[in-house]
Protein backbone atom coordinates (compact mmCIF):
# COMPACT_ATOMS: atom_id res chain seq x y z
CA UNK A 1 0.00 0.00 0.00
CA UNK A 2 2.57 2.29 0.78
CA UNK A 3 4.80 2.35 -2.22
CA UNK A 4 1.42 3.05 -4.66
CA UNK A 5 0.00 5.86 -1.80
CA UNK A 6 0.60 8.52 -4.21
CA UNK A 7 -1.19 6.69 -6.99
CA UNK A 8 -4.39 5.86 -5.08
CA UNK A 9 -4.59 9.66 -3.05
CA UNK A 10 -4.75 10.88 -7.03
CA UNK A 11 -7.56 8.65 -7.51
CA UNK A 12 -9.54 10.59 -4.94
CA UNK A 13 -9.81 14.35 -5.71
CA UNK A 14 -10.98 15.86 -3.07
CA UNK A 15 -8.23 14.92 -1.05
CA UNK A 16 -6.08 17.56 -3.11
CA UNK A 17 -8.21 20.10 -1.80
CA UNK A 18 -6.94 22.70 0.83
CA UNK A 19 -9.54 23.24 3.91
CA UNK A 20 -9.23 26.64 5.90
CA UNK A 21 -5.77 27.53 4.02
CA UNK A 22 -4.58 24.16 4.94
CA UNK A 23 -4.21 20.70 2.83
CA UNK A 24 -6.97 18.84 4.22
CA UNK A 25 -6.22 15.79 6.43
CA UNK A 26 -9.59 13.74 6.11
CA UNK A 27 -9.50 11.36 9.03
CA UNK A 28 -13.28 11.48 9.55
CA UNK A 29 -13.57 7.88 7.71
CA UNK A 30 -16.03 5.59 10.15
CA UNK A 31 -18.21 8.73 9.94
CA UNK A 32 -18.14 8.81 5.97
CA UNK A 33 -15.11 7.26 3.53
CA UNK A 34 -14.44 9.71 0.03
CA UNK A 35 -15.10 8.33 -3.45
CA UNK A 36 -12.62 7.51 -5.87
CA UNK A 37 -12.86 8.65 -9.56
CA UNK A 38 -14.37 5.30 -10.78
CA UNK A 39 -16.98 6.00 -8.24
CA UNK A 40 -18.16 9.57 -8.83
CA UNK A 41 -17.38 8.54 -12.94
CA UNK A 42 -20.30 5.57 -12.26
CA UNK A 43 -22.58 7.92 -10.85
CA UNK A 44 -22.23 10.32 -13.73
CA UNK A 45 -22.10 7.41 -16.58
CA UNK A 46 -25.05 5.94 -15.19
CA UNK A 47 -27.45 8.97 -15.95
CA UNK A 48 -25.77 9.84 -19.00
CA UNK A 49 -25.93 6.28 -20.86
CA UNK A 50 -27.69 3.75 -18.93
CA UNK A 51 -30.87 5.61 -16.61
CA UNK A 52 -33.84 3.53 -16.87
CA UNK A 53 -36.03 1.84 -14.20
CA UNK A 54 -35.03 -1.69 -13.62
CA UNK A 55 -36.91 -4.93 -13.86
CA UNK A 56 -39.78 -3.12 -15.50
CA UNK A 57 -39.40 -3.07 -18.99
CA UNK A 58 -38.36 -5.21 -21.74
CA UNK A 59 -36.91 -2.25 -23.67
CA UNK A 60 -32.71 -2.20 -24.17
CA UNK A 61 -31.85 0.60 -21.90
CA UNK A 62 -34.40 -1.46 -18.92
CA UNK A 63 -32.50 -4.65 -19.37
CA UNK A 64 -29.24 -2.58 -19.49
CA UNK A 65 -29.90 -0.77 -16.23
CA UNK A 66 -31.35 -4.23 -15.09
CA UNK A 67 -27.59 -6.21 -15.73
CA UNK A 68 -26.08 -3.46 -14.27
CA UNK A 69 -27.97 -3.23 -11.20
CA UNK A 70 -27.73 -6.96 -10.89
CA UNK A 71 -24.27 -7.71 -11.31
CA UNK A 72 -23.70 -5.23 -7.84
CA UNK A 73 -25.85 -7.95 -6.06
CA UNK A 74 -23.51 -10.64 -7.47
CA UNK A 75 -20.48 -8.39 -6.13
CA UNK A 76 -21.60 -8.00 -3.24
CA UNK A 77 -22.37 -11.77 -2.74
CA UNK A 78 -18.99 -12.34 -3.57
CA UNK A 79 -17.33 -10.00 -1.17
CA UNK A 80 -19.50 -11.18 1.79
CA UNK A 81 -19.29 -14.79 0.34
CA UNK A 82 -23.09 -15.24 0.92
CA UNK A 83 -24.35 -18.72 -0.83
CA UNK A 84 -26.84 -16.52 -3.22
CA UNK A 85 -27.16 -13.64 -4.39
CA UNK A 86 -31.27 -13.95 -3.39
CA UNK A 87 -29.33 -13.56 0.15
CA UNK A 88 -28.54 -9.75 -0.40
CA UNK A 89 -31.63 -7.09 0.06
CA UNK A 90 -30.34 -3.21 -0.75
CA UNK A 91 -31.46 -1.04 1.69
CA UNK A 92 -30.67 2.85 1.94
CA UNK A 93 -28.17 2.24 4.49
CA UNK A 94 -26.96 0.16 8.13
CA UNK A 95 -29.99 2.30 10.03
CA UNK A 96 -32.42 1.23 7.32
CA UNK A 97 -31.55 -2.17 7.51
CA UNK A 98 -31.51 -2.58 11.24
CA UNK A 99 -35.01 -0.63 11.14
CA UNK A 100 -36.22 -3.37 8.20
CA UNK A 101 -34.80 -6.19 10.55
CA UNK A 102 -36.39 -4.67 13.68
CA UNK A 103 -39.68 -3.93 12.27
CA UNK A 104 -40.55 -7.47 10.25
CA UNK A 105 -39.21 -9.63 13.36
CA UNK A 106 -41.68 -7.65 15.26
CA UNK A 107 -44.48 -9.38 13.33
CA UNK A 108 -44.71 -12.36 14.68
CA UNK A 109 -41.35 -13.74 15.90
CA UNK A 110 -40.64 -11.25 18.45
CA UNK A 111 -43.42 -11.30 20.79
CA UNK A 112 -44.65 -9.44 24.48
CA UNK A 113 -42.16 -10.63 27.11
CA UNK A 114 -39.30 -11.84 24.48
CA UNK A 115 -36.13 -10.03 24.81
CA UNK A 116 -33.46 -8.39 22.82
CA UNK A 117 -30.28 -7.99 23.49
CA UNK A 118 -27.63 -5.51 22.32
CA UNK A 119 -24.88 -4.65 23.73
CA UNK A 120 -22.94 -1.33 25.68
CA UNK A 121 -21.13 -0.06 22.58
CA UNK A 122 -23.67 -0.25 19.90
CA UNK A 123 -24.33 2.87 17.93
CA UNK A 124 -27.91 4.37 17.98
CA UNK A 125 -29.28 2.90 15.41
CA UNK A 126 -29.08 -0.74 16.62
CA UNK A 127 -30.80 0.65 19.94
CA UNK A 128 -33.29 2.61 19.31
CA UNK A 129 -35.27 0.72 16.48
CA UNK A 130 -35.17 -2.23 19.06
CA UNK A 131 -36.36 0.17 21.83
CA UNK A 132 -39.21 1.31 19.36
CA UNK A 133 -39.86 -2.78 19.11
CA UNK A 134 -39.83 -3.28 23.13
CA UNK A 135 -42.53 0.05 23.34
CA UNK A 136 -44.96 -1.66 20.61
CA UNK A 137 -44.94 -5.17 21.41
CA UNK A 138 -44.14 -5.29 25.14
CA UNK A 139 -40.71 -6.92 24.81
CA UNK A 140 -37.58 -6.00 26.73
CA UNK A 141 -34.23 -4.92 25.94
CA UNK A 142 -31.19 -6.17 27.62
CA UNK A 143 -27.91 -4.99 27.29
CA UNK A 144 -23.91 -6.41 27.40
CA UNK A 145 -21.43 -4.81 29.38
CA UNK A 146 -18.28 -3.42 28.12
CA UNK A 147 -14.96 -3.30 29.98
CA UNK A 148 -12.60 -0.33 30.73
CA UNK A 149 -10.71 -1.18 27.50
CA UNK A 150 -14.00 -1.34 25.73
CA UNK A 151 -14.66 -5.02 25.26
CA UNK A 152 -17.32 -6.73 25.55
CA UNK A 153 -17.48 -8.50 29.24
CA UNK A 154 -18.64 -12.37 27.71
CA UNK A 155 -18.55 -13.93 30.93
CA UNK A 156 -21.60 -12.13 31.55
CA UNK A 157 -23.51 -13.55 28.31
CA UNK A 158 -24.61 -16.33 29.84
CA UNK A 159 -26.35 -14.68 32.70
CA UNK A 160 -28.19 -12.13 30.12
CA UNK A 161 -29.27 -15.01 27.88
CA UNK A 162 -32.77 -16.68 28.96
CA UNK A 163 -35.16 -18.47 27.40
CA UNK A 164 -37.33 -15.41 26.36
CA UNK A 165 -34.02 -14.32 24.53
CA UNK A 166 -35.08 -14.27 20.61
CA UNK A 167 -32.69 -11.54 19.00
CA UNK A 168 -28.95 -10.29 19.66
CA UNK A 169 -28.27 -7.58 17.73
CA UNK A 170 -24.40 -6.40 18.25
CA UNK A 171 -21.99 -4.11 16.19
CA UNK A 172 -18.68 -5.88 14.56
CA UNK A 173 -16.87 -2.78 15.42
CA UNK A 174 -17.39 -0.40 17.75
CA UNK A 175 -17.77 3.36 15.79
CA UNK A 176 -17.20 5.31 18.45
CA UNK A 177 -13.73 2.91 19.68
CA UNK A 178 -12.97 0.75 16.98
CA UNK A 179 -12.85 -2.58 19.12
CA UNK A 180 -13.65 -5.48 16.83
CA UNK A 181 -15.78 -7.93 18.65
CA UNK A 182 -15.19 -11.77 18.87
CA UNK A 183 -18.39 -12.27 16.13
CA UNK A 184 -17.78 -15.78 15.66
CA UNK A 185 -17.82 -16.58 19.34
CA UNK A 186 -20.93 -14.68 19.63
CA UNK A 187 -22.54 -16.43 16.59
CA UNK A 188 -22.13 -19.88 18.18
CA UNK A 189 -23.70 -18.56 21.25
CA UNK A 190 -26.53 -17.26 19.21
CA UNK A 191 -27.14 -20.74 17.33
CA UNK A 192 -26.61 -22.58 20.73
CA UNK A 193 -29.87 -20.76 22.00
CA UNK A 194 -31.47 -20.78 19.47
CA UNK A 195 -31.50 -17.11 18.75
CA UNK A 196 -31.42 -14.60 15.58
CA UNK A 197 -28.15 -13.00 15.37
CA UNK A 198 -27.77 -9.58 13.23
CA UNK A 199 -24.49 -7.98 12.72
CA UNK A 200 -24.16 -4.44 12.47
CA UNK A 201 -20.99 -4.42 10.10
CA UNK A 202 -21.20 -0.74 9.29
CA UNK A 203 -17.43 0.28 10.66
CA UNK A 204 -16.11 -3.15 9.64
CA UNK A 205 -16.68 -3.68 6.16
CA UNK A 206 -14.39 -1.34 4.36
CA UNK A 207 -11.27 -2.54 6.81
CA UNK A 208 -11.90 -6.43 7.51
CA UNK A 209 -12.88 -9.36 5.45
CA UNK A 210 -15.86 -10.49 5.91
CA UNK A 211 -17.23 -13.50 5.31
CA UNK A 212 -21.20 -14.32 6.66
CA UNK A 213 -20.78 -18.38 5.46
CA UNK A 214 -17.60 -18.71 8.32
CA UNK A 215 -19.13 -16.27 10.83
CA UNK A 216 -22.43 -18.08 10.77
CA UNK A 217 -24.50 -15.37 11.43
CA UNK A 218 -28.36 -15.12 10.72
CA UNK A 219 -28.54 -11.32 9.33
CA UNK A 220 -25.26 -8.96 8.75
CA UNK A 221 -25.75 -5.06 7.33
CA UNK A 222 -23.33 -2.62 6.12
CA UNK A 223 -23.43 0.47 4.27
CA UNK A 224 -21.91 1.67 0.42
CA UNK A 225 -21.11 4.99 2.13
CA UNK A 226 -18.80 3.79 4.78
CA UNK A 227 -16.67 1.33 2.25
CA UNK A 228 -15.75 4.21 -0.39
CA UNK A 229 -19.40 4.11 -2.26
CA UNK A 230 -22.38 6.48 -2.20
CA UNK A 231 -24.79 7.60 0.61
CA UNK A 232 -28.06 6.14 0.28
CA UNK A 233 -27.19 2.38 -0.53
CA UNK A 234 -26.79 -0.54 2.08
CA UNK A 235 -27.24 -4.15 2.59
CA UNK A 236 -28.72 -6.70 4.27
CA UNK A 237 -27.55 -10.51 4.35
CA UNK A 238 -29.63 -12.26 6.03
CA UNK A 239 -29.98 -16.60 5.51
CA UNK A 240 -32.34 -17.58 2.47
CA UNK A 241 -34.39 -19.69 4.40
CA UNK A 242 -35.10 -16.70 7.59
CA UNK A 243 -35.69 -14.15 4.26
CA UNK A 244 -38.06 -16.43 2.57
CA UNK A 245 -40.25 -17.33 6.34
CA UNK A 246 -40.42 -13.03 7.24
CA UNK A 247 -42.95 -11.21 6.20
CA UNK A 248 -42.24 -8.32 3.50
CA UNK A 249 -41.61 -4.28 4.86
CA UNK A 250 -42.69 -2.11 2.89
CA UNK A 251 -45.55 -2.36 0.20
CA UNK A 252 -45.66 -0.93 -3.44
CA UNK A 253 -44.38 -2.06 -6.58
CA UNK A 254 -41.66 -4.54 -7.17
CA UNK A 255 -42.25 -6.52 -4.14
CA UNK A 256 -45.55 -8.39 -5.52
CA UNK A 257 -46.28 -11.54 -7.06
CA UNK A 258 -50.60 -10.70 -7.98
CA UNK A 259 -52.07 -8.13 -6.55
CA UNK A 260 -56.02 -8.17 -6.48
CA UNK A 261 -58.07 -6.28 -3.63
CA UNK A 262 -58.55 -9.25 -2.05
CA UNK A 263 -55.51 -10.21 -1.54
CA UNK A 264 -51.61 -9.78 -2.83
CA UNK A 265 -48.87 -12.45 -3.17
CA UNK A 266 -45.36 -11.08 -2.41
CA UNK A 267 -42.09 -11.63 -5.12
CA UNK A 268 -39.47 -13.81 -4.57
CA UNK A 269 -36.17 -13.36 -2.70
CA UNK A 270 -34.36 -10.45 -2.71
CA UNK A 271 -37.33 -8.41 -3.96
CA UNK A 272 -40.03 -8.73 -1.34
CA UNK A 273 -37.90 -6.80 0.81
CA UNK A 274 -37.55 -4.15 -2.28
CA UNK A 275 -40.48 -2.11 -2.71
CA UNK A 276 -40.29 0.77 -4.92
CA UNK A 277 -37.66 2.30 -7.42
CA UNK A 278 -34.55 1.13 -5.96
CA UNK A 279 -31.38 3.85 -5.79
CA UNK A 280 -30.21 2.59 -9.03
CA UNK A 281 -27.15 4.89 -9.97
CA UNK A 282 -25.95 4.73 -6.38
CA UNK A 283 -25.82 0.78 -6.36
CA UNK A 284 -24.15 0.81 -9.52
CA UNK A 285 -21.63 3.23 -8.21
CA UNK A 286 -21.57 1.06 -5.11
CA UNK A 287 -20.24 -2.04 -7.28
CA UNK A 288 -17.39 0.50 -8.41
CA UNK A 289 -16.29 1.10 -4.88
CA UNK A 290 -16.26 -2.71 -4.17
CA UNK A 291 -14.12 -3.66 -7.69
CA UNK A 292 -11.79 -0.75 -5.84
CA UNK A 293 -11.42 -2.53 -2.80
CA UNK A 294 -11.19 -5.94 -4.33
CA UNK A 295 -8.26 -4.15 -6.39
CA UNK A 296 -6.30 -2.68 -3.79
CA UNK A 297 -7.24 -6.09 -1.42
CA UNK A 298 -9.13 -5.65 1.71
CA UNK A 299 -6.27 -7.86 3.75
CA UNK A 300 -3.53 -5.02 2.36
CA UNK A 301 -5.83 -2.48 3.61
CA UNK A 302 -6.52 -3.71 7.01
CA UNK A 303 -2.88 -4.26 7.25
CA UNK A 304 -1.70 -0.76 6.33
CA UNK A 305 -3.94 0.77 8.30
CA UNK A 306 -3.06 -1.13 11.37
CA UNK A 307 0.08 0.61 11.08
CA UNK A 308 -1.27 3.85 10.79
CA UNK A 309 -3.11 2.66 14.08
CA UNK A 310 0.08 1.86 15.81
CA UNK A 311 2.06 4.56 14.83
CA UNK A 312 -0.59 7.27 15.57
CA UNK A 313 -1.25 5.22 18.96
CA UNK A 314 2.32 5.50 20.24
CA UNK A 315 2.57 9.56 19.59
CA UNK A 316 -0.80 9.92 21.32
CA UNK A 317 -0.02 8.31 24.14
CA UNK A 318 2.86 10.60 24.77
CA UNK A 319 0.93 13.62 25.18
CA UNK A 320 -0.48 14.89 28.98
CA UNK A 321 -3.37 14.48 30.32
CA UNK A 322 -4.49 11.66 27.22
CA UNK A 323 -7.10 9.38 27.38
CA UNK A 324 -7.98 6.91 24.62
CA UNK A 325 -11.20 5.51 24.80
CA UNK A 326 -11.19 1.90 23.44
CA UNK A 327 -8.00 0.13 24.21
CA UNK A 328 -8.59 -3.11 23.69
CA UNK A 329 -5.52 -4.78 20.84
CA UNK A 330 -8.01 -6.02 18.77
CA UNK A 331 -8.99 -2.46 16.77
CA UNK A 332 -9.95 -1.14 13.41
CA UNK A 333 -8.08 1.88 12.71
CA UNK A 334 -10.17 4.16 14.66
CA UNK A 335 -8.68 6.50 17.61
CA UNK A 336 -11.07 8.14 20.07
CA UNK A 337 -9.47 9.74 22.82
CA UNK A 338 -10.12 12.88 25.73
CA UNK A 339 -7.61 15.19 27.27
CA UNK A 340 -7.87 16.27 30.58
CA UNK A 341 -8.81 19.44 31.04
CA UNK A 342 -10.66 20.42 27.19
CA UNK A 343 -13.62 19.71 25.87
CA UNK A 344 -13.40 17.54 22.53
CA UNK A 345 -15.53 20.28 20.71
CA UNK A 346 -12.83 22.65 21.54
CA UNK A 347 -10.04 20.87 20.19
CA UNK A 348 -12.11 19.60 16.69
CA UNK A 349 -12.71 23.16 15.89
CA UNK A 350 -9.22 24.45 16.73
CA UNK A 351 -8.06 21.34 14.34
CA UNK A 352 -9.98 22.40 11.42
CA UNK A 353 -8.65 25.66 11.31
CA UNK A 354 -5.43 23.39 10.45
CA UNK A 355 -7.29 21.80 7.66
CA UNK A 356 -8.18 18.45 9.73
CA UNK A 357 -10.97 16.54 9.67
CA UNK A 358 -12.00 14.46 12.95
CA UNK A 359 -15.53 14.09 14.50
CA UNK A 360 -15.93 15.01 17.51
CA UNK A 361 -18.86 14.45 20.32
CA UNK A 362 -20.79 11.52 21.09
CA UNK A 363 -20.73 9.57 18.05
CA UNK A 364 -24.03 8.69 18.28
CA UNK A 365 -23.18 6.24 20.86
CA UNK A 366 -24.74 8.06 23.68
CA UNK A 367 -24.45 5.02 26.65
CA UNK A 368 -20.97 4.12 25.71
CA UNK A 369 -20.19 7.99 26.73
CA UNK A 370 -22.42 7.30 29.89
CA UNK A 371 -20.30 4.45 30.71
CA UNK A 372 -16.99 6.38 30.93
CA UNK A 373 -18.35 9.21 31.77
CA UNK A 374 -17.32 11.83 29.51
CA UNK A 375 -19.07 14.19 27.31
CA UNK A 376 -17.65 12.98 24.40
CA UNK A 377 -14.65 12.08 22.70
CA UNK A 378 -12.32 13.45 19.33
CA UNK A 379 -12.20 10.13 16.77
CA UNK A 380 -9.58 10.10 14.14
CA UNK A 381 -10.25 7.25 12.02
CA UNK A 382 -8.48 6.34 8.82
CA UNK A 383 -8.52 4.81 5.80
CA UNK A 384 -6.40 3.57 3.44
CA UNK A 385 -5.44 7.27 2.15
CA UNK A 386 -3.97 8.09 4.99
CA UNK A 387 -0.44 8.60 5.17
CA UNK A 388 2.50 9.20 8.14
CA UNK A 389 3.23 12.52 7.11
CA UNK A 390 -0.72 13.27 7.88
CA UNK A 391 -0.48 11.80 11.35
CA UNK A 392 2.82 13.74 12.30
CA UNK A 393 0.95 16.62 10.63
CA UNK A 394 -2.20 16.02 13.08
CA UNK A 395 -0.05 15.56 16.34
CA UNK A 396 2.09 18.64 15.96
CA UNK A 397 -1.87 20.34 14.91
CA UNK A 398 -3.46 18.51 18.76
CA UNK A 399 -0.29 19.64 20.69
CA UNK A 400 -0.95 23.62 19.34
CA UNK A 401 -4.64 23.15 20.06
CA UNK A 402 -3.53 21.81 23.66
CA UNK A 403 -1.04 24.98 24.26
CA UNK A 404 -3.64 26.95 23.35
CA UNK A 405 -6.62 25.79 25.22
CA UNK A 406 -4.87 24.59 28.59
N1 LIG B 1 -22.02 6.27 12.22
C1 LIG B 1 -21.17 7.27 11.72
C2 LIG B 1 -20.07 7.64 12.70
O1 LIG B 1 -19.73 6.87 13.55
C3 LIG B 1 -21.90 8.45 11.23
O2 LIG B 1 -19.54 8.72 12.60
Amino acid sequence: MKDRILQIRKDFPILQQHVNGNPLVYFDNAATTQKPLEVIDAISNYYTTQNANVHRGNHSLSQLATTYYENVREKVRVFVNAKSSTEIVFTRGTTEAINLLSKILAKGTIKKGDEILVTEMEHHSNIVPWQMVCEEIGAILKVLPINTKGELELNKLDELITNKTRVFSFAHVSNAMGTINPIKELVATTKSHGIISIIDGAQAASHIPVDVQDIGCDFYCFSGHKIYGPTGIGVIYGKEELLNQLPPYHGGGEMIDKVTFEKTTYNVLPFKFEAGTPNIADTIAFGAALDYVNELGIEKIAAYEHELLTYATGKLMQLEGMQIIGTTNNKTSVLSFVIAGIHPTDIGILLDKMGIAVRTGQHCAQPLMDKFKIPGTVRASFAFYNTFEEIDIFIDALQKSMRMLK
